[in-house]
């Protein structure tokens, strides 16, 4: 649905070039919900408007759904933006108008509805997000989970194809990120609406996203389905931010093993997640396995399983153990 082809874009500040973007390539598909992560300064706001080209870029093109949006002249752009909406970290509401008013903006300024119309429509949207009861209200007199519900709504009002979400999660505590999470997913789903968001934290990519590409210094550092990203990180920036989410740890090489302990780490997913695998490779061998760290969880839908186990009990059973591992589809590195 989206082709970013070479894309380039620079910003000048004190007489400086500051790169922003170097040579971006990145496919996004119809109906998937497409992740772009990066520390502060990697790049994510910027390549992320220039989706809908709130910023041009110098270089390359966008391609979405086939047409070159940087070619696009004034009016066509324009209506492309109706197509593609759009969710802001801090919001963006206009403080007075009410929530009903907000949400009614959108296609009151295309002109294109009678006002029938767009009631009807702001009621739905509003039932979309669960805001029915806030209706009147203005956005001072809401939560911050209600404002972004109420931003969701605004940018789904034209019926977009696309939304981007510029870390509509960042200003929320845990609880309300996950409430805003889920009515994502199920506008993803109900809709088949296109999203792309990004965002500094692996939570929100494990929790909704397909894919995800990593952005370092304006570049793509890596990028694939979150479930090979997440459990076999290439990128040194990949780990640093799955460090923080408590996914991987560099520290684990440092912990004191047995006498001939060999440290594992196992990594699974699918339908390993559901087998008795520590089980059977004791069961089948005299080593002895002892969980010094793990997380059995799922990404998105998919359960897995990333353990580091300690195995001992002897040479020969060691050896047994890791003979057996070659053998049954799990993905397993010998860190020590
Ligand atoms: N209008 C601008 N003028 C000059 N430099 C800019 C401008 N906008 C962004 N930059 C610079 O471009 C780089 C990328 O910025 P961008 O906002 O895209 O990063 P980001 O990944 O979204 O960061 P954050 O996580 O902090 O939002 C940064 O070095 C930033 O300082
Ligand atoms: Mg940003």
């Amino acid at each position: 649905m989206i082709r970013i082809e070479h894309l380039h874009k620079k910003y000048q500040a004190n007489k400086r070039d500051i790169i922003a973007l170097q040579d971006i390539n990145l496919d996004i598909a119809q109906g998937e919900i497409f992740g772009i992560i990066g520390r502060s300064g990697a790049g994510k706001s910027t390549l992320i408007r220039t989706l809908n080209l709130l910023e041009r870029p110098d270089d390359g093109r966008v391609l979405i759904d086939g047409e070159d949006i940087t070619a696009l002249g004034h009016e066509a752009l324009l209506e492309l933006r109706q197509r593609v909406g759009m969710v802001f970290q801090h919001f963006n509401l206009l403080n007075a108008k009410t929530v009903a008013q907000n949400i009614d903006w959108p296609l009151k300024i295309t002109g294109r509805y009678s006002r029938e119309e767009r009631a009807a429509r702001v009621d739905e949207l509003l039932q979309l997000v669960g805001l029915e009861a806030h209706r009147d209200q203005y956005p001072s007199q809401l939560s911050g989970g209600q404002k972004q519900r109420v931003g969701i709504a605004r940018a789904l009002a034209n019926t977009p194809r696309l939304l981007l979400c510029d870390e509509a999660t960042s200003s929320l505590d845990p609880e309300t990120t996950a409430s805003i999470l889920r009515l994502l997913l199920e506008i993803n789903r109900k809709l088949g609406l296109t999203i792309v968001l990004i965002t500094h934290e692996m939570e929100v990519i494990r929790s909704i996203c397909d894919r995800v590409a990593v952005l370092d210094a304006g570049a793509v550092a890596e990028h694939g389905k979150v479930v090979d990203i997440f459990l076999r990180p290439q990128h040194a920036v990949t780990r640093a931010l799955l460090a923080e989410s408590h996914a991987w740890d560099e520290n684990d090489l440092y912990y004191q093993r047995r006498e001939g302990g060999k440290l594992v780490r196992l990594t699974y997913a699918g339908e390993l997640a559901a087998q008795p695998i520590l089980s059977q490779l004791t069961a089948a061998t005299a080593a002895l396995a002892t969980i010094v760290r793990g997380t059995v969880s799922r990404i998105k839908d998919t359960p897995y399983g990333q353990l580091l186990v300690e195995f001992s009990g002897g040479e020969h059973a060691v050896a047994q153990v890791l003979e057996r591992l070659r053998h049954s589809g799990i993905d397993h590195e010998v860190l020590a």
